[in-house]
């Protein structure tokens, strides 16, 4: 099994999203027994919240349902997962000071080094409006795509 984390800094907002287009990607192309996903936020403000409803309701127009309570990132996920992705630089920095031995760090990358579009941060849209949920919604779809098929190169 492959295991992808995605990770951003509440949880509740990018890496659910992300967890919910990918978890349908795998659905999609039956590959749920050869690749698994999980997400988690960096820190643990929202832990145990469900997934921000401006999030939910733009995922659902777009037709993925997103159904995830917020968990933090632990030490112990480094061992468990092959690759871990962050939604941005603050989220690296955090993400990898947890890694143990320089091999769980390098299974830190960031997630829009698999954009075909460009590189750097998907922007954390919390204080932002609907149009900054659907600005992070077309990077991450975009993203996921390109992504599954990186992954399917590797199992
Ligand atoms: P996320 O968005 O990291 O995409 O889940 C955020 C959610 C909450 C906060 C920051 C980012 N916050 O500051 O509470």
């Amino acid at each position: 099994m492959y295991n992808v984390m995605f990770i951003c800094t509440g949880n509740i907002c990018r890496s659910p999203l992300a967890h919910a287009v990918m978890e349908q990607l795998v659905k999609e192309q039956g590959l749920e027994k050869s690749v698994s996903v999980d997400s988690s936020g960096t820190d643990a403000w929202h832990s145990g919240e469900m997934t921000d409803s401006r999030m939910r309701t733009t995922a659902a127009r777009h037709g993925v349902k997103v159904h995830h309570r917020a968990q933090r990132l632990s030490a112990a996920d480094f061992a468990k997962f092959n690759l871990l992705l962050v939604m941005d630089s603050q989220n690296y920095r955090n993400a990898v000071s947890l890694a143990k031995t320089p091999q769980e760090r390098d299974k830190v990358k960031m997630f829009r080094e698999f954009d075909p579009q460009g590189t750097g941060d998907v922007p954390d849209p919390w204080y932002g409006d609907m149009t900054d949920f659907e600005t992070v919604w077309t990077m991450v779809d975009r993203t996921c795509r390109a992504l599954l098929d990186e992954i399917k190169t590797r199992i």
